[in-house]
């Protein structure tokens, strides 16, 4: 059972989610998670003048995803920045390339789930994971989200990510805070709940 965590971050807080995500699908016994990042489109220049260069470095370790390997995976769990609240350009490109596996069925019948980041509270996510879904069920997958039954959920003491539709965190206006343990415990939930369905699914 190979479930893929396929992500876009230019700040690190998408990077940071997906960590806690494959650690919750690698907690299902059985499941083999990798970690793949989505090819960056904007050039350097915009890159420096939007203060990306460090925190894409820091992710140069981690193998960009091939269409081949998404085909092949049992699951996927896809993460994405707020963009305008969408997806962002550079994970809409990648996925803008897999007419391939849409014309061969290669995902249909599979598990596939999205968590996401904004700076604002009430910026895009829910928009953001929904209009995503879209796009999973083109692809004729099994669209997974975050259930309730992650009690972290109902959290208003604090500031708080996640909702129904899949984790997520809030980066702040300026970026500056980083994914806290209830977000962090959402990210664990998702990554555990979808690979627990993706055995299902296999049967
Ligand atoms: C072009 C652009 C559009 C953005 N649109 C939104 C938005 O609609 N709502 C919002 O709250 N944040 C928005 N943001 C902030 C990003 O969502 C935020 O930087 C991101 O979630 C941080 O994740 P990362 O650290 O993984 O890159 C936008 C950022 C950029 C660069």
């Amino acid at each position: 059972m190979k479930l893929l965590v396929v992500y876009y971050s230019m700040y690190g807080h998408i990077y940071e989610m997906a960590q806690s995500i494959k650690a919750g699908a690698e907690s299902v016994e059985g499941v083999q998670v990798e970690l793949r990042r989505v090819p960056e489109t904007l050039s350097q220049d915009v890159l420096e003048k939007m203060g990306a260069v460090d925190m894409l470095h820091k992710q140069q370790d981690v193998p960009v995803c091939t269409i081949e390997e998404l085909g092949q995976a049992d699951a996927v769990i896809f993460g994405t920045p707020t963009r305008f609240g969408n997806m962002c350009g550079q994970m809409k490109q990648f996925l803008d390339a897999t007419g391939k596996l849409w014309m061969s069925g290669a995902l249909v019948g599979k598990a596939g789930s999205v968590f996401t980041s904004s700076n604002t509270q009430h910026g895009g996510q829910e928009s953001t994971i929904l209009s995503f879904h879209i796009l999973l069920l083109h692809q004729g997958m099994v669209v997974v989200g975050l259930p309730y039954t992650f009690h972290g959920q109902m959290e208003i003491d604090e500031i708080s990510g996640c909702s129904p539709y899949g984790a997520s965190t809030v980066a702040g206006p300026d970026g500056s805070r980083s994914p806290n343990k209830n977000e962090l415990a959402g990210a664990y939930f998702q990554g555990e709940h979808v690979a627990k369905i993706a055995k299902k699914l296999a049967g």
